[in-house]
């Protein structure tokens, strides 16, 4: 299928490493030229070498996009040295674990800090733009913690459904402008955050981590987790101009591990 989107340019939020930089190199395969940003710079340069050596367009922008300061650098610089941002994907850190009775009103601003206010800012710099071209793409990663609220992930769970109930309403406003919003949840994709989320189960209860992946893969209906290029290919059709009649959906991506509709 031609996703018809060669051309576009996409800025993707965190993607030096793990969900997003599986969106970029998705998105960077179908022509969009890419900004790859991170707080690691010699990760994110390294990554946009490799991109342009196999024939892509790619920027490396290095910013820490919890702050306002690298939310404006990185629109600034996809902006100045690709072009205007058709599609955005926010992605970010996850917060620590934790549960929802111990919760401070310093957990609950951690939330909001952490998993609404940097997407709302990158929103609010790129979504006028994508109005007034009358096209764009806002793809949000989550967790499947947003559809069926996960055990002892209280402040993610709280901010990632503040998330998409912001973005719910977005997506019906902007319709009629050819922009869609939606939400792509992972169940367990391999990525270095799971690795290391294996490690620490392990270390805390004293088995192996391979322990800790076969009792993980027992819940999920497929038996294994889902590989980064599986979460990729998600991303880039929801971004694509086949999926123009998507909009406002929370779409998961989890090998079934999440039982309700
Ligand atoms: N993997 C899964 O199956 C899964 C499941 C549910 C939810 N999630 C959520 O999906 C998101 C991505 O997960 P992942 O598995 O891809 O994690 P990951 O492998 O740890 O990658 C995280 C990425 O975020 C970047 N990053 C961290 N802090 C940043 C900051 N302040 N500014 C800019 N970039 C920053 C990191 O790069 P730098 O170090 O270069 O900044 C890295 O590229 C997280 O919120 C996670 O909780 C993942």
């Amino acid at each position: 299928m031609d996703l018809g989107i060669s051309g576009k340019t996409a800025l993707i939020a965190a993607s030096t490493g793990g969900l997003g930089l599986a969106a970029a190199r998705a998105l960077a395969a179908e022509g969009v030229s890419v900004a790859i940003t991170g707080r690691r710079r010699d990760r994110a340069e390294a990554i946009a070498a490799e991109l342009r050596a196999a024939g892509g367009s790619a920027v490396a922008i290095a910013a820490d996009l919890n702050t306002p300061e690298g939310i404006s650098t990185a629109v600034d610089r996809t902006e100045n040295e690709i072009g205007p941002v058709d599609i955005a994907v926010l992605n970010g850190p996850g917060p620590k674990p934790g549960a929802a009775a111990g919760l401070g009103a310093d957990d609950i601003a951690a939330a909001f800090e952490l998993l609404v206010k940097p997407h709302h800012a990158l929103v609010s710099r790129v979504l006028p733009g994508m109005r007034e071209r009358r096209w764009g793409r806002v793809l949000a990663i989550g967790s499947s913690g947003v559809t069926a609220p996960l055990p002892n992930l209280a402040v993610s769970n709280t901010g990632r459904a503040a998330l998409a109930g912001y973005l719910k309403t977005l997506a019906a406003e902007v319709a009629l402008d050819s922009v869609t919003v939606n939400l792509l949840l992972p169940g367990r994709i391999a990525t270095d955050r799971v690795a290391e989320l294996d490690a620490a189960a392990a270390k805390r209860r004293g088995v192996t981590i391979e322990d800790i992946q076969l009792e993980s893969r027992k819940t999920i209906p497929a038996r294994r987790y889902g590989s980064p290029e599986e979460f990729g290919a998600a991303a880039a059709f929801l971004c694509s101009a086949p999926a123009s009649y998507i909009t406002g959906v929370a779409l998961r991506c989890d090998g079934g591990l999440i039982r309700s509709l």
